[in-house]
C-alpha cells in the first residue's frame, strides 16, 4: 500500500483482507500500539472504524514472499515475523472500490458525515499529529446509492513514536471543511464528549492495553502506563481544544452560531 508505513494488503486465515503494518515499518514501532489502542478507543466512542486484529505473520511466509520487505533509502530489508497490526479492508478488494478522498459534492452524499465531528473529539483527545484520514465507499440500499466512511490510520495519535501531546489549533482537523457543515456549536460535539468522559474509564484503558503485544512497545510497560494515564487526564481538555480550532483563520465550522 502507499503511505509512510509501507503496509501490505494480505488475505488472512479468517478469509478477510487486512492492511498490515509491520513492527519494523519505517515510521516507528509504536505506530502499531497507536493503531490498536486508537482504533479500539475510537470504536468505544461509537465512531465508524474497521475491525482490527493482531495478525501473526510467520517467518516462512516472509522467506517465501520477496514482496514482504521494507524499502529503505539505501537498502531493502525483509518484514519482521510475529504479531503485526491488521486493519480490515471493509469488503472484498476485488469488488469494493475505496476512495481516500471525495470531491465536496459527493461528501454531501456520505451518510455518516456527522461522525466527522466525533472524529475531531477523538483526534483532539489523542493529539493525532497527522490530518484525519478516512476511506469512502459506495453502498447500495434498494434503489438509493450513498457513500459511507470509515476512519483509518490512527498511527500518529499520541504524536507517533513520541507519546506526548503537542496540541495545536489546526491539528486533527479533516482537510475539507465541508464535513463539518452540520456543526452548529459545541452541542454538535456533546454526545461524543459525553461518551469520552463517561465511557473511557481507567478500567477500559487497562482492558484495551492488555491486548497489545509487548514487543510493539519493546516491553516498556511504564511508558505505556504513562501514556494511558495522560489519556485519562486529558479528557476534560477536549472542549477547549475544539474552541481553539474554531477561532483559527481557517474557520473550520462555517455554520457555528
Ligand atoms: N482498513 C483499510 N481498508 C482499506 N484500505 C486501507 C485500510 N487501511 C489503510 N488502507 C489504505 O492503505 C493506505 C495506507 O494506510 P495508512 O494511511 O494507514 O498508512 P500510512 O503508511 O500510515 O500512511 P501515511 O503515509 O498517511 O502515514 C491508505 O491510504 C489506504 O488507502
Ligand atoms: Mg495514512
Amino acid at each position: 500500500m502507499r503511505g509512510g508505513a509501507q503496509s501490505h494488503l494480505m488475505r488472512c486465515a479468517d478469509d478477510n483482507y487486512y492492511v498490515v503494518k509491520f513492527k519494523n515499518n519505517p515510521q516507528h514501532r509504536r505506530v502499531l500500539v497507536n493503531e490498536l489502542l486508537g482504533t479500539r478507543l475510537a470504536a468505544r466512542l461509537g465512531l465508524p472504524t474497521v475491525p482490527v486484529a493482531i495478525v501473526e505473520v510467520s517467518e516462512e511466509l516472509i522467506r517465501l514472499t520477496p514482496e514482504l520487505a521494507m524499502e529503505l533509502p539505501r537498502s531493502r530489508i525483509p518484514c519482521q515475523s510475529g504479531p503485526q497490526f491488521g486493519s480490515r479492508y471493509p469488503g472484498d478488494p476485488r469488488q469494493l472500490t475505496l476512495h481516500d478522498f471525495l470531491p465536496d459534492e459527493q461528501l454531501g452524499e456520505v451518510e455518516d458525515l456527522h461522525t466527522f465531528a466525533g472524529m475531531l473529539v477523538f483526534d483532539k483527545w489523542t493529539c493525532n499529529t497527522n490530518g484525519r484520514q478516512t476511506v469512502f465507499f459506495k453502498e447500495k440500499q434498494e434503489d438509493a446509492v450513498h457513500y459511507e466512511t470509515r476512519m483509518i490510520d490512527q498511527g500518529f495519535c499520541f504524536n507517533a513514536g513520541e507519546w506526548n501531546f503537542p496540541d495545536a489549533p489546526l491539528r486533527g482537523l479533516y482537510a475539507r471543511n465541508r464535513v463539518y457543515q452540520g456543526v452548529t456549536g459545541m452541542e454538535s460535539f456533546a454526545p461524543w464528549i459525553e461518551r469520552l468522559e463517561k465511557g473511557v474509564t481507567e478500567r477500559v484503558l487497562d482492558e484495551v492495553s492488555l491486548e497489545i503485544p509487548p514487543a510493539w512497545y519493546e516491553d516498556d510497560y511504564d511508558a505505556l502506563l504513562r501514556l494511558l494515564e495522560q489519556l485519562h487526564r486529558r479528557r476534560p481538555r477536549v472542549p477547549d481544544l475544539i474552541l481553539e480550532a474554531k477561532r483559527t483563520n481557517r474557520q473550520p465550522f462555517p455554520n457555528w452560531m
